[in-house]
């Protein structure tokens, strides 16, 4: 029998076009998230700086209006009172946006901390009970951007829960795995069939996950299956991603 290495067939050359251009389709993926965490990260920044600030300052302007006024000038004190509250309603509205952006508590206490901060929020605006699990505190020794992909994960992992589970609990746990760092988002809700889900359209944060993942270096994987709950498990190395491959 011929053994001989066949010619290249026909489907190579295009085969090999198409591999490229899902290569550079990822790549563009990947870029897509790192510039929209700069953005985020710019965006709360100013958010802090510039509108925060000021909103403070016109706060302590009105409180000291307020005392300098005659108790008997009723009309003006309301008007104060109410653009105090208007302004306070504004600080705190900033206060959760900014939250949103930049996760709050990453860069100070870790990610087990930031983690907790997420759940918290997450089971007072939702009502879902959310444990988190960081037996040995692996996140602090994450580079930063890991860091970031596993809270961005987690964060659109839990608004799946409360989007699509109608669960009852959700539990994010942290731990060391081979080479890494593993976050598990599990919930006890309705589950999905993952073929049937994988081929609806305009369906963005699962591939967003991947990519925030892949952007490190890291995977994930779903586990779900209908009335059996969903878990989604997110791995990152501790080295970073491995280099190689053209942009
Ligand atoms: N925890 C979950 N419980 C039940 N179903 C889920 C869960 N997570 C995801 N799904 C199902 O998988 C689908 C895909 O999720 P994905 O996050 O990609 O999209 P989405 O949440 O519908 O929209 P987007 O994230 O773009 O706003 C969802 O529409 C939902 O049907
Ligand atoms: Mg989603």
């Amino acid at each position: 029998m011929d053994r001989s290495p066949a010619a290249p067939s026909p489907g190579t050359a295009s085969e090999q076009s198409l591999l490229e251009a899902a290569h550079k389709l990822q790549v563009l993926a990947r870029r897509l998230v790192e510039a929209e965490e700069l953005e985020r990260h710019r965006i709360a920044g100013e958010l802090h700086d510039r509108v925060g600030q000021t909103l403070s300052a016109i706060n302590i302007n009105l409180d000291i209006a307020l005392g300098l006024l005659p108790p008997d000038n009723v009309e003006v004190r309301m008007r104060i009172a109410d653009s105090l509250a208007l302004v306070e309603g504004t600080l705190q509205a900033i206060e959760h946006l900014m939250a949103e952006l930049r996760p709050p508590l990453l860069d100070e206490y870790g990610l087990g901390a930031a983690l907790g901060f997420l759940a918290k929020g997450f089971s007072a605006r939702t009502g879902v009970a959310c444990a988190v699990e960081d037996p040995h505190e692996v996140g602090r020794s994450l580079p930063r951007d890991a860091a970031v992909a596993l809270f961005r994960i987690a964060q659109e992992a839990l608004a799946n829960v409360f989007k699509h589970a109608a669960a009852r609990h959700a539990r994010i746990r942290l731990e060391a795995a081979p080479g890494g760092v593993r976050v598990e988002i599990a919930d006890d809700g309705s589950g999905f069939d993952r073929r049937e889900r994988l081929a609806q359209h305009h369906r963005w944060g699962m591939t967003t996950m991947q990519e925030r993942a892949a952007a490190v270096g890291g995977r994930i994987e779903v586990e779900s299956a209908p009335g059996a709950g969903t878990l989604v498990r997110a791995w990152v190395p501790l080295a970073g991603p491995a280099q190689g491959g053209s942009a």
